[in-house]
């Protein structure tokens, strides 16, 4: 049930869940997307009892566990959430739980990042093949309105072959050694870091653009650097980390691609901007260099913008809706109450997204083959 626009109860099909993990990111952005989305809180659940109890007061839930297993067990479940933080070592504690959650008989949606390693993703793909549950995994970027129209735009016959992604993200590579500490069973922050946040440029790669066959990067001395993709078909990605720029100040994420006719579309922030033209006034042949005005062009021929707006305080405008929170928790639902597989953050692109950040291992500066699933 929800209250629509118009102040009205709707009843409406949902999804029973329990969620698992009542920290930070829960708090700030998915208990916040709940009241939008099909879904029925039935229960939380954290290790520590009083957070647990907490969210279950604040966010209306019934039932508040300390154990998800007793929670599964008790609380007739169709899905759980889980957003849960890091183990000792510094590794996602979702392989382990999504498999045992859907060996008990519930779909699963897991935060990101989904897995150290492409070996834990495959074991959760074969709990899902063999359980018949999904997995879907919030690479929010994935679900970002702004990307969304980004990849209408660049599916139009007018924008021609998709050819060049450029991808800005403010991120520091980790050197060879931190990746060594790191697989070596330490809890080394950089490479953790870049764990957690290489999969917001990756998801959108994948999304817009599909998986690559090779990679090359480079690294700055002191972490910024690039990371180059081909692909078979010709295309080629590229992402720039910007660590020691302006940071989390603003300005930090970029998505820019282009293609073989005459539009350029950028993303960036919440606005996607799609360059054009624009074509000369009727009866006006200028040349580049000749041309005295530069306000030429209609709509439709000239450049277009899209941006939220922020004034009228409605539905759309609110950052769970911009940043992907909703379409991702939104798409968990239709897919389980459609029985089918969820379009985005699936199980395969976290299984690529892995095992492209399981490659900087092999180092800067050499070509580097990426697999397929096996
Ligand atoms: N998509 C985004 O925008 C975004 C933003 C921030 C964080 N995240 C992701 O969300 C996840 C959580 O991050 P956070 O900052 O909220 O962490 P957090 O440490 O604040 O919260 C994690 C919670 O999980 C609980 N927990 C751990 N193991 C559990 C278990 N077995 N059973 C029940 N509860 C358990 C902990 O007690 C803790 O309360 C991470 O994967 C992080 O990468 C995503």
């Amino acid at each position: 049930m929800r209250i629509d626009f118009k102040g009205k109860i709707v009843d409406e099909p949902t999804i029973r869940i329990g969620h698992i993990g009542c920290g930070s990111h829960s708090f700030r952005n998915l208990f916040a997307t709940y009241q939008f989305v099909p879904v029925e809180l039935a229960a939380t659940c954290d290790l520590d009892e009083a957070k647990a109890k907490f969210y279950a007061r604040q966010f209306g839930a019934p039932a508040a566990y300390t154990d998800y297993r007793a929670m599964i067990e008790k609380e007739k479940l169709d899905a759980v959430v889980v957003c849960v933080n890091f183990d000792k070592r510094g590794r996602p504690l979702y392989p382990r739980i999504a498999t045992e959650c859907m060996n008990m008989g519930v779909n699963v949606f897991i935060e990101k990042p989904p897995a150290a390693t492409a070996a834990e993703v495959e074991l959760m793909m074969k709990a899902s093949d063999e359980t018949g549950k999904i997995v879907l995994c919030g690479l929010k970027r994935a679900f970002f309105q702004m990307t969304t129209k980004a990849k209408k735009l660049i599916d139009a016959p007018e924008f021609g072959e998709p050819m060049t992604l450029l991808l800005q993200r403010e991120e520091r590579i980790p050197t060879m050694a931190e990746m060594a500490d790191y697989r070596a069973g330490n809890p080394n922050t950089p490479t953790i870091r870049f764990l957690d946040h290489f999969c917001h440029p990756a998801s959108v790669m994948l999304y817009l653009f599909g998986m690559p066959q090779r990679m090359i990067y480079h690294r700055a001395a002191h972490g910024s650097g690039v990371a180059t993709y081909e692909y078979d078909n010709g295309r080629v990605a590229s992402m720039s980390f910007t660590h020691g720029g302006s940071g989390v100040a603003g300005g930090v994420e970029r998505v820019t691609v282009i293609g073989t006719k005459y539009r350029t579309v950028v993303v960036e922030n919440c606005r996607v901007i799609c360059f054009q033209g624009p074509v000369s006034d009727p009866g006006v042949h200028e040349s580049y260099g000749a041309k005295p005005s530069y306000f030429t062009g209609d709509i439709g021929t000239t450049t277009a913008l899209w941006e939220p707006e922020f004034q009228l305080g409605q539905l759309y405008s609110k950052g769970v809706f911009l940043l992907g929170y909703y379409d991702e928790l939104l798409e968990f639902a239709r897919a389980i109450m459609e029985k089918r597989q969820p379009t985005r953050g699936t199980l395969e692109q976290c299984w690529q997204i892995t095992h492209m950040f399981e490659q900087f291992n092999q180092g800067p500066s050499r070509m580097i083959e990426l697999r397929t699933r096996p």
